[in-house]
């Protein structure tokens, strides 16, 4: 069965693709629905899921795999601000620093995934396999409530597909 990693670094793949097209940089709306995407689905499942469940296990090296997981959860707040600060200059007019501001979006995010690529998520494997199968069900429920239109328009992950991956089998997935 696929993992909650697994899902994760599947959309960590689609917003490499979109960031080298700089997505959003002509449409303020499709840049505001990427944000949203990132802050209420990815993160968040990230945040309030993954992270939690992944330093909560008798790792030899706790104590510093404990602050590695917490310097790139502090990643989000950054990107986030980056975002809101952009969302705040196009929607005043200022598109030139809308604009020069956006490669260092993506490249701060794109970064951030690959440090979680490296250092966090290698390790889901070695939890229990009951653990990672809620873990993958609570994160579907967010994914669901959130919306699932906004979420496979900004990942290219279809609906038929998330229901494939459910732990809850069919039905979970509308
Ligand atoms: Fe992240
Ligand atoms: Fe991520």
């Amino acid at each position: 069965m696929a993992d909650l990693s697994e899902l994760l670094m599947m959309e960590h793949s689609a917003i490499r693709i979109l960031s080298r097209v700089s997505y959003g940089k002509d449409s303020l709306e499709a840049f505001e629905d990427f944000n949203d995407y990132l802050v209420k689905d990815h993160v968040e499942v990230e945040e309030r899921i993954l992270f939690p469940v992944i330093v909560d296990f008798e790792w030899n090296d706790r104590r510093d795999f404990e602050q590695t997981v917490n310097r790139i959860k502090a990643d989000h707040r950054l990107i986030e601000t980056l975002a809101d600060n952009m969302l705040k200059w196009k929607r005043s007019g200022n598109d030139d620093l809308y604009d020069l501001r956006m490669p260092l979006f993506y490249k701060t995010l794109t970064d951030h995934n690959l440090s979680e690529e490296d250092q966090i998520f290698p390790r889901w494997k070695k939890l229990e396999a009951e653990d990672r199968k809620r873990a993958l069900k609570e994160a579907m429920s967010i994914i669901v409530e959130t919306g699932l239109d906004r979420y496979s328009r900004n990942t290219g992950i279809s609906r038929e597909f998330l229901a494939y991956m459910d732990p809850g089998g069919s039905g979970s997935i509308p």
